[in-house]
């Protein structure tokens, strides 16, 4: 019997209570929706609206329910139309009239609002926290390879020398950025809708600001038609995942490169690479390559609440319970790519040698040697241009600019001198770009130390 029943003459028809039910997703739920009623009902009880003793049997109830699911004892299962209804209806089983008295002053509307975003809450501190660890994995190997050299691209072209630290480096600015965004997402999420009721508010004395110091939220949402309509916080909290994997699936994609025989700059852990059915050879980087493929399916899901949403009038519709599917898989998807990420990340092999070698081709030396002359008093366009002949020269020649002799740099300038070859060699040109930013050695412990004060700072 539905709790609903009472203005219905006819059973629901089951495949209306199979198409209906969001249990099969929102029964994770569980403990913040027993953690908002047990705090309606201490607020029930503090303004007199119910009376101590049955705030006393219904805080108890729900609290002998939330073991008895934890333990496996209780089972919500799939008659009930969602987690709030079978949590009520099993408290009233348990307490009796008491149980029924829970419900006053609250609608589903605002108690779905309350509970999605006591979940969302802890599932940002929950990813929050992941993305920190990745940081720290990524700052511990950019330290260890501040001074691996390795060619650095544009177009996927050779272009100037980097270290491998330094490019680390650039992606641990953007996951601090991912950081920063979701602590700025967590606090709209931080906000409590309980007292918005179905939509109008309540007759009821509620003291919402109790309520809102007892669940821990910042402040109270400031309409209750907007309180019980808004999924903004889904929305942000998905589209912060979308950003937070794109980054996941450039460096995924990165890594895929990188592993290639054509690149091999990097080799994974046999725990964390699959082999193939039929070539005895082969070494994939699955776990790199699902991370960019799922990338897709998280952006599928913001997509989805962005739709859901955008023809919604006010205030709740039956839509919005297609939030929680999309909004929970980008959350578990995020959270399973990161967890898997770190240690995949923590155990391959950096092959400095192949990178240096790869470095070493390609004249990635040649802005350096524009830059020898420029130093010495030849305009740099000028620079740029015998640069560049030489390297024509080079590549005719089959060489590198290293390897000119200097009686043959003399033919392109007078400028030359013994000391370019120095000025030009690899570990030159890293060292001397020590700019803020840069990626030689120097410039990466800074970027590092920075990175680690940006950690600390948060929260
Ligand atoms: N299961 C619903 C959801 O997830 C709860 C709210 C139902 N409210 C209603 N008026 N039918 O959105």
């Amino acid at each position: 019997m539905k709790l609903w029943a009472g203005r219905f003459s006819k059973e629901t028809d089951e495949r209306v209570n199979s198409f209906n039910t969001s249990l099969p997703f929102d029964r994770r739920m569980y403990a913040q929706d027993i953690a908002g009623s047990v705090a309606h009902a201490k607020m029930l009880a503090a303004t007199g609206i119910i009376d101590a003793g049955d705030a006393e049997k219904i805080i108890l109830g729900l609290e002998s329910i939330l073991s008895d699911i934890e333990s496996g004892l209780l089972v919500p299962d799939n008659d009930a139309e969602d987690i709030h209804m079978f949590i009520e209806a099993e408290l009233t089983a348990r307490v009796g009239d008491a149980g029924k008295r829970l419900h006053t002053a609250r609608s589903r509307n605002d108690q779905v609002a309350l509970d999605t975003r006591l979940y969302l809450r802890g599932e940002t501190d929950n990813l929050i926290s992941l993305l920190k660890k990745l940081c720290v994995a990524l700052i511990k190997k950019a330290d260890e390879y501040k001074d691996a050299i390795m060619p650095g691209y544009t177009h996927l072209q050779r272009a100037q020398p980097v270290t491998f630290g330094h490019h680390l480096m650039a992606y641990v600015s953007m996951f601090l950025r991912d950081i920063e965004r979701l602590v700025g997402c967590r606090r709209r999420i931080n906000v409590m809708p309980l007292g918005s009721c179905a939509l109008a508010g309540t007759t009821y004395p509620v003291d919402r600001q109790m309520t809102r110091e007892l669940l821990c939220f910042d402040s109270v949402c400031a309409n209750s038609l907007d309180g019980v309509s808004d999924r903004d916080f889904c929305i942000e909290l998905a589209s912060c995942i979308s950003i937070a994997m794109m980054h996941l699936s450039r460096f995924s994609e990165e890594i895929i490169l990188w592993c290639s025989w054509e690149f091999k700059f990097i080799e994974l852990d046999d725990a964390f690479s699959t082999g193939s059915s039929i070539m005895p050879q082969k070494k994939n980087a699955d776990v790199a390559e699902l991370i960019r493929g799922k990338t897709g399916r998280v952006y599928g899901d913001l997509i989805t609440l962005l739709t859901m949403m955008k023809g919604l009038p006010l205030a709740y519709n039956k839509d919005m319970q297609e939030d929680k599917e999309a909004v929970f898989d980008a959350v578990d998807t995020i959270c399973e790519c990161i967890n898997t990420f770190i240690p995949m990340l923590g155990t391959m092999t950096v092959l400095r040698g192949n990178m240096k070698n790869a470095a070493a081709r390609g004249f990635i030396n040649a802005t350096d040697l524009a830059d020898y002359l420029t130093k010495k008093g030849v305009p740099f366009r000028d620079a740029y241009k015998i640069s560049g002949s030489l390297v024509a020269w080079c590549i005719e020649n089959d060489t590198v600019l290293e390897n000119v002799p200097l009686e043959k740099l003399r033919e392109y300038s007078e400028m030359f001198d013994g000391d370019v070859y120095d000025a030009i060699s690899l570990e030159t040109c890293v060292n001397m770009r020590s700019s803020e930013g840069g990626p030689s050695p120097s410039s990466v412990v800074r970027q590092i130390q920075l990175a680690k004060t940006a950690l600390e700072e948060i929260r």
